[in-house]
Protein backbone atom coordinates (compact mmCIF):
# COMPACT_ATOMS: atom_id res chain seq x y z
CA UNK A 1 0.00 0.00 0.00
CA UNK A 2 3.09 2.33 1.00
CA UNK A 3 3.22 3.26 -2.98
CA UNK A 4 -0.28 4.17 -3.89
CA UNK A 5 0.08 8.25 -4.37
CA UNK A 6 -0.71 10.50 -1.55
CA UNK A 7 -4.35 11.91 -0.50
CA UNK A 8 -3.94 15.64 -2.65
CA UNK A 9 -7.49 17.90 -2.99
CA UNK A 10 -8.27 19.72 -5.59
CA UNK A 11 -5.91 23.17 -4.05
CA UNK A 12 -2.63 20.80 -4.09
CA UNK A 13 -2.94 20.35 0.06
CA UNK A 14 -1.62 16.82 1.01
CA UNK A 15 -4.35 15.24 3.15
CA UNK A 16 -1.89 14.07 6.46
CA UNK A 17 -3.92 14.51 9.35
CA UNK A 18 -7.06 12.57 10.20
CA UNK A 19 -8.84 13.45 12.83
CA UNK A 20 -11.77 10.51 14.66
CA UNK A 21 -14.49 11.00 16.40
CA UNK A 22 -14.64 7.80 18.14
CA UNK A 23 -18.40 8.05 19.95
CA UNK A 24 -20.86 11.02 19.89
CA UNK A 25 -21.22 10.40 23.95
CA UNK A 26 -19.63 12.20 26.44
CA UNK A 27 -19.87 12.30 30.60
CA UNK A 28 -20.00 16.47 30.03
CA UNK A 29 -22.66 18.43 29.00
CA UNK A 30 -20.84 21.84 28.53
CA UNK A 31 -23.28 24.64 27.43
CA UNK A 32 -21.81 25.48 24.15
CA UNK A 33 -21.37 21.90 23.14
CA UNK A 34 -24.58 19.98 24.01
CA UNK A 35 -28.08 20.11 25.05
CA UNK A 36 -28.78 18.46 28.45
CA UNK A 37 -31.41 15.69 27.08
CA UNK A 38 -28.72 14.92 24.50
CA UNK A 39 -29.85 11.91 22.20
CA UNK A 40 -26.97 9.79 21.35
CA UNK A 41 -26.37 7.35 18.42
CA UNK A 42 -27.95 4.01 18.68
CA UNK A 43 -24.96 1.84 18.62
CA UNK A 44 -25.05 -0.06 15.45
CA UNK A 45 -24.61 3.16 13.74
CA UNK A 46 -21.36 4.08 15.12
CA UNK A 47 -18.05 2.27 13.64
CA UNK A 48 -16.70 -1.03 16.02
CA UNK A 49 -13.66 -0.84 17.52
CA UNK A 50 -12.74 -2.96 14.32
CA UNK A 51 -14.44 -0.79 11.82
CA UNK A 52 -12.68 2.06 13.14
CA UNK A 53 -8.62 0.32 13.00
CA UNK A 54 -9.73 -0.78 9.69
CA UNK A 55 -10.39 2.75 8.49
CA UNK A 56 -7.75 4.49 10.42
CA UNK A 57 -5.16 2.11 8.42
CA UNK A 58 -6.98 2.66 5.35
CA UNK A 59 -6.05 6.69 5.85
CA UNK A 60 -2.33 5.73 6.91
CA UNK A 61 -1.67 3.56 4.13
CA UNK A 62 -3.19 6.57 1.87
CA UNK A 63 -0.18 8.49 3.57
CA UNK A 64 -2.02 10.36 6.91
CA UNK A 65 0.89 10.79 9.44
CA UNK A 66 -0.81 11.74 12.03
CA UNK A 67 -4.17 10.78 13.71
CA UNK A 68 -6.08 12.49 16.66
CA UNK A 69 -9.06 10.77 18.61
CA UNK A 70 -11.94 12.98 19.15
CA UNK A 71 -15.21 12.67 20.35
CA UNK A 72 -17.58 12.77 22.07
CA UNK A 73 -15.17 11.81 24.89
CA UNK A 74 -12.94 9.40 23.20
CA UNK A 75 -12.37 8.03 26.41
CA UNK A 76 -15.55 7.11 27.45
CA UNK A 77 -16.17 4.41 24.63
CA UNK A 78 -16.22 0.67 25.77
CA UNK A 79 -12.98 -1.04 25.11
CA UNK A 80 -11.14 2.21 22.99
CA UNK A 81 -7.56 0.76 24.66
CA UNK A 82 -7.68 -1.94 22.25
CA UNK A 83 -8.09 0.64 18.85
CA UNK A 84 -4.99 2.87 20.70
CA UNK A 85 -3.27 -0.27 20.95
CA UNK A 86 -4.05 -1.73 17.46
CA UNK A 87 -2.93 1.70 16.18
CA UNK A 88 0.89 1.31 17.93
CA UNK A 89 2.05 -0.68 14.70
CA UNK A 90 1.91 1.81 12.98
CA UNK A 91 3.73 4.33 14.88
CA UNK A 92 6.53 1.04 14.95
CA UNK A 93 6.58 0.93 11.55
CA UNK A 94 7.15 4.63 10.74
CA UNK A 95 3.51 5.30 9.20
CA UNK A 96 2.56 6.82 11.31
CA UNK A 97 4.58 10.07 13.14
CA UNK A 98 1.90 10.53 15.56
CA UNK A 99 -1.22 9.37 17.46
CA UNK A 100 -3.04 11.97 19.53
CA UNK A 101 -6.27 12.86 21.26
CA UNK A 102 -8.40 15.31 22.55
CA UNK A 103 -10.32 14.78 25.83
CA UNK A 104 -12.24 16.43 28.71
CA UNK A 105 -9.70 14.70 31.42
CA UNK A 106 -12.19 12.66 33.37
CA UNK A 107 -10.78 9.31 32.41
CA UNK A 108 -7.47 10.34 32.44
CA UNK A 109 -6.57 8.83 35.70
CA UNK A 110 -7.60 5.61 34.82
CA UNK A 111 -5.85 5.48 31.31
CA UNK A 112 -2.94 7.74 30.96
CA UNK A 113 -0.56 5.03 31.59
CA UNK A 114 -1.90 3.00 28.71
CA UNK A 115 -2.04 5.82 25.87
CA UNK A 116 1.55 6.31 27.08
CA UNK A 117 2.06 2.80 26.10
CA UNK A 118 0.33 2.63 23.17
CA UNK A 119 2.86 5.38 21.87
CA UNK A 120 0.49 8.54 22.40
CA UNK A 121 2.80 11.25 23.80
CA UNK A 122 1.00 14.43 23.37
CA UNK A 123 -2.63 15.17 24.43
CA UNK A 124 -5.22 18.34 24.61
CA UNK A 125 -7.23 18.56 27.96
CA UNK A 126 -10.49 20.71 27.03
CA UNK A 127 -10.48 23.12 30.28
CA UNK A 128 -12.09 26.58 30.26
CA UNK A 129 -12.09 27.71 33.90
CA UNK A 130 -10.11 26.58 37.22
CA UNK A 131 -13.02 27.43 39.80
CA UNK A 132 -14.96 24.60 40.29
CA UNK A 133 -18.04 26.08 40.64
CA UNK A 134 -17.77 28.00 37.48
CA UNK A 135 -16.66 24.35 35.90
CA UNK A 136 -19.80 22.58 37.34
CA UNK A 137 -21.61 25.30 35.51
CA UNK A 138 -20.30 25.63 32.39
CA UNK A 139 -19.85 21.43 31.82
CA UNK A 140 -23.41 20.90 33.66
CA UNK A 141 -21.94 17.64 34.87
CA UNK A 142 -17.75 17.75 35.45
CA UNK A 143 -16.12 17.91 38.63
CA UNK A 144 -12.91 20.11 38.48
CA UNK A 145 -10.97 18.00 40.81
CA UNK A 146 -11.46 14.78 38.65
CA UNK A 147 -10.10 16.48 35.49
CA UNK A 148 -6.80 18.12 37.31
CA UNK A 149 -6.06 14.70 39.21
CA UNK A 150 -6.38 13.22 35.37
CA UNK A 151 -3.96 15.66 34.31
CA UNK A 152 -1.71 14.86 37.16
CA UNK A 153 -1.36 11.63 36.18
CA UNK A 154 -0.74 12.28 32.48
CA UNK A 155 1.96 14.54 33.37
CA UNK A 156 3.02 11.57 35.69
CA UNK A 157 2.98 8.86 32.77
CA UNK A 158 5.30 11.23 30.30
CA UNK A 159 2.24 12.46 28.40
CA UNK A 160 2.91 16.57 27.37
CA UNK A 161 -0.54 18.24 28.34
CA UNK A 162 -1.39 21.10 26.27
CA UNK A 163 -4.49 22.99 27.46
CA UNK A 164 -7.55 24.10 25.24
CA UNK A 165 -9.96 26.45 26.66
CA UNK A 166 -12.48 27.78 25.06
CA UNK A 167 -13.00 31.75 25.09
CA UNK A 168 -16.53 32.51 26.82
CA UNK A 169 -17.48 36.43 27.41
CA UNK A 170 -18.67 37.03 30.68
CA UNK A 171 -17.65 33.73 31.82
CA UNK A 172 -13.43 33.08 31.77
CA UNK A 173 -12.69 36.55 30.97
CA UNK A 174 -10.65 37.00 34.02
CA UNK A 175 -9.29 34.18 34.36
CA UNK A 176 -7.07 35.10 31.04
CA UNK A 177 -4.11 35.68 32.86
CA UNK A 178 -5.30 32.65 35.56
CA UNK A 179 -4.96 30.10 33.03
CA UNK A 180 -1.83 31.67 31.65
CA UNK A 181 0.05 31.95 35.15
CA UNK A 182 -1.22 28.29 35.96
CA UNK A 183 0.24 26.56 32.53
CA UNK A 184 3.30 28.70 33.01
CA UNK A 185 3.69 27.20 35.84
CA UNK A 186 2.88 23.53 35.02
CA UNK A 187 5.18 24.12 31.46
CA UNK A 188 1.71 23.09 29.40
CA UNK A 189 0.75 24.84 26.00
CA UNK A 190 -2.26 26.19 26.26
CA UNK A 191 -4.38 27.35 23.43
CA UNK A 192 -7.60 29.40 23.41
CA UNK A 193 -10.19 28.68 21.32
CA UNK A 194 -13.55 30.72 19.41
CA UNK A 195 -16.51 29.66 20.17
CA UNK A 196 -18.25 27.94 17.10
CA UNK A 197 -21.71 27.93 15.91
CA UNK A 198 -22.52 23.87 15.86
CA UNK A 199 -25.82 22.23 16.65
CA UNK A 200 -28.84 22.81 18.93
CA UNK A 201 -27.80 23.56 22.39
CA UNK A 202 -31.14 24.72 24.26
CA UNK A 203 -31.65 28.05 25.76
CA UNK A 204 -29.26 28.72 28.07
CA UNK A 205 -26.27 28.58 25.43
CA UNK A 206 -26.38 32.09 23.71
CA UNK A 207 -23.41 31.58 21.81
CA UNK A 208 -23.43 34.99 19.97
CA UNK A 209 -23.12 36.81 23.01
CA UNK A 210 -20.69 34.43 24.24
CA UNK A 211 -18.59 35.49 21.71
CA UNK A 212 -14.67 36.33 22.94
CA UNK A 213 -12.90 37.44 19.65
CA UNK A 214 -9.69 36.65 19.96
CA UNK A 215 -8.66 39.52 18.47
CA UNK A 216 -9.49 41.07 22.12
CA UNK A 217 -8.14 38.45 23.94
CA UNK A 218 -5.03 38.97 22.14
CA UNK A 219 -5.08 42.54 23.27
CA UNK A 220 -5.88 41.85 26.80
CA UNK A 221 -2.59 39.50 26.94
CA UNK A 222 -0.73 42.18 25.26
CA UNK A 223 -1.51 44.35 28.57
CA UNK A 224 0.73 42.16 30.50
CA UNK A 225 2.87 40.47 28.09
CA UNK A 226 4.86 40.94 25.34
CA UNK A 227 3.86 38.62 22.41
CA UNK A 228 6.12 37.23 19.19
CA UNK A 229 3.80 36.22 16.98
CA UNK A 230 5.83 32.62 15.89
CA UNK A 231 5.68 31.72 12.08
CA UNK A 232 5.10 27.76 12.67
CA UNK A 233 1.89 26.22 10.83
CA UNK A 234 0.22 23.58 11.74
CA UNK A 235 -1.99 23.19 8.71
CA UNK A 236 -5.21 24.29 11.18
CA UNK A 237 -6.83 27.39 12.47
CA UNK A 238 -4.18 27.92 15.46
CA UNK A 239 -1.69 30.54 15.35
CA UNK A 240 0.66 31.27 17.75
CA UNK A 241 2.31 33.57 19.83
CA UNK A 242 5.36 33.41 22.50
CA UNK A 243 5.17 35.24 25.65
CA UNK A 244 8.25 36.58 25.93
CA UNK A 245 8.55 36.82 30.17
CA UNK A 246 7.97 33.34 30.52
CA UNK A 247 8.75 32.36 26.77
CA UNK A 248 5.53 30.50 26.93
CA UNK A 249 3.65 29.27 23.55
CA UNK A 250 -0.02 30.89 23.34
CA UNK A 251 -2.28 29.39 20.74
CA UNK A 252 -5.41 30.83 18.98
CA UNK A 253 -8.15 28.99 17.07
CA UNK A 254 -10.30 30.72 15.34
CA UNK A 255 -12.52 28.76 13.04
CA UNK A 256 -14.64 31.93 11.84
CA UNK A 257 -11.23 33.23 9.99
CA UNK A 258 -10.54 32.24 7.02
CA UNK A 259 -6.62 32.73 7.16
CA UNK A 260 -5.85 29.31 7.30
CA UNK A 261 -7.94 27.16 4.74
CA UNK A 262 -5.21 27.47 1.79
CA UNK A 263 -3.19 25.65 4.20
CA UNK A 264 -5.26 22.89 5.25
CA UNK A 265 -4.04 19.83 5.70
CA UNK A 266 -6.80 17.87 8.01
CA UNK A 267 -10.56 15.99 6.94
CA UNK A 268 -12.47 14.73 9.77
CA UNK A 269 -13.98 11.91 10.20
CA UNK A 270 -17.54 10.94 12.67
CA UNK A 271 -18.04 8.17 14.69
CA UNK A 272 -20.78 6.97 12.05
CA UNK A 273 -18.17 6.61 9.30
CA UNK A 274 -18.79 10.27 7.86
CA UNK A 275 -15.74 11.72 6.17
CA UNK A 276 -15.89 15.93 6.67
CA UNK A 277 -13.78 17.48 3.95
CA UNK A 278 -14.38 20.66 5.71
CA UNK A 279 -15.31 21.70 9.53
CA UNK A 280 -17.24 24.51 8.16
CA UNK A 281 -19.26 22.37 5.42
CA UNK A 282 -22.06 19.95 5.35
CA UNK A 283 -20.68 18.09 2.24
CA UNK A 284 -19.71 14.57 3.76
CA UNK A 285 -19.22 11.29 2.26
CA UNK A 286 -20.61 8.43 4.04
CA UNK A 287 -17.88 5.39 4.22
CA UNK A 288 -18.73 3.51 6.83
CA UNK A 289 -21.97 1.48 4.65
CA UNK A 290 -19.09 0.97 1.55
CA UNK A 291 -16.53 -0.50 3.86
CA UNK A 292 -18.99 -2.73 5.40
CA UNK A 293 -20.43 -4.09 1.63
CA UNK A 294 -16.94 -5.18 0.88
CA UNK A 295 -15.59 -6.81 4.15
CA UNK A 296 -12.54 -8.49 2.30
CA UNK A 297 -11.73 -5.69 -0.30
CA UNK A 298 -10.34 -2.46 0.85
CA UNK A 299 -10.62 -1.37 -3.16
CA UNK A 300 -14.06 0.37 -2.74
CA UNK A 301 -13.35 2.22 0.55
CA UNK A 302 -10.62 3.63 -0.97
CA UNK A 303 -11.98 4.89 -3.76
CA UNK A 304 -14.43 6.17 -1.93
CA UNK A 305 -11.85 7.94 0.10
CA UNK A 306 -10.25 9.50 -2.82
CA UNK A 307 -13.13 10.85 -4.66
CA UNK A 308 -13.48 12.32 -1.61
CA UNK A 309 -10.81 14.38 -1.22
CA UNK A 310 -11.12 15.15 -4.41
CA UNK A 311 -14.54 17.51 -3.30
CA UNK A 312 -12.33 19.01 -0.88
CA UNK A 313 -13.91 22.31 -0.69
CA UNK A 314 -11.70 25.62 -0.73
CA UNK A 315 -13.03 27.03 2.60
CA UNK A 316 -15.84 27.33 4.61
CA UNK A 317 -18.48 30.07 5.28
CA UNK A 318 -18.42 30.63 9.17
CA UNK A 319 -19.68 34.08 9.96
CA UNK A 320 -20.63 35.93 12.53
CA UNK A 321 -20.59 39.42 11.34
CA UNK A 322 -23.74 40.12 11.06
CA UNK A 323 -24.50 39.29 14.36
CA UNK A 324 -26.24 36.00 13.39
CA UNK A 325 -25.07 32.31 13.21
CA UNK A 326 -24.48 32.31 9.44
CA UNK A 327 -22.87 29.51 8.33
CA UNK A 328 -24.33 27.38 10.95
CA UNK A 329 -23.68 23.48 11.60
CA UNK A 330 -27.16 21.70 12.47
CA UNK A 331 -24.32 19.13 13.55
CA UNK A 332 -22.93 19.03 17.14
CA UNK A 333 -19.03 19.18 17.67
CA UNK A 334 -19.54 15.80 19.71
CA UNK A 335 -20.76 14.11 16.65
CA UNK A 336 -18.02 15.49 14.10
CA UNK A 337 -15.30 15.81 16.12
CA UNK A 338 -13.60 19.29 17.32
N1 LIG B 1 -17.05 26.02 19.89
C1 LIG B 1 -15.74 25.91 20.16
N2 LIG B 1 -15.19 24.84 20.72
C2 LIG B 1 -16.00 23.82 21.01
N3 LIG B 1 -15.73 22.64 21.56
C3 LIG B 1 -16.88 21.94 21.64
N4 LIG B 1 -17.90 22.67 21.16
C4 LIG B 1 -17.38 23.86 20.75
C5 LIG B 1 -17.91 25.01 20.16
N5 LIG B 1 -19.20 25.14 19.88
C6 LIG B 1 -14.38 22.27 21.97
C7 LIG B 1 -14.21 21.69 23.32
C8 LIG B 1 -12.92 20.96 23.15
C9 LIG B 1 -12.91 20.54 21.73
C10 LIG B 1 -13.14 19.08 21.57
O1 LIG B 1 -13.94 21.26 21.10
O2 LIG B 1 -14.11 22.55 24.37
O3 LIG B 1 -11.81 21.79 23.41
FE1 LIG C 1 -18.05 16.67 26.25
FE2 LIG C 1 -16.09 18.06 25.15
FE3 LIG C 1 -18.60 18.50 24.43
FE4 LIG C 1 -17.79 19.23 26.82
S1 LIG C 1 -17.05 20.05 24.88
S2 LIG C 1 -19.71 18.15 26.36
S3 LIG C 1 -16.36 17.66 27.32
S4 LIG C 1 -17.49 16.63 24.09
Amino acid sequence: MTDTPRLIDPFARAITYLRVSVTDRCDFRCVYCMAEDMTFLPKRDLLSLEELDRMCSTFIGLGVEKLRITGGEPLVRRGIMTFFNGMSRHLDSGALKELTVTTNGSQLARFATDLYAAGVRRINVSLDTLDPDKFARVTRWGRLEQVLKGIEAARNAGLRVKINAVALKGFNEDELFTLTDWCAREDMDLTFIEVMPMGDLGDDADRVGQFWSLEDLRGDLATRFTLTDLTENSGGPARYVRLEETGQKIGFITPLSHNFCESCNRVRMTCTGELFMCLGQEDNASLRDIMRASPEDNAPLIAAIRTAISNKPKGHDFDYSRQQEDGKMTRHMSHTGG
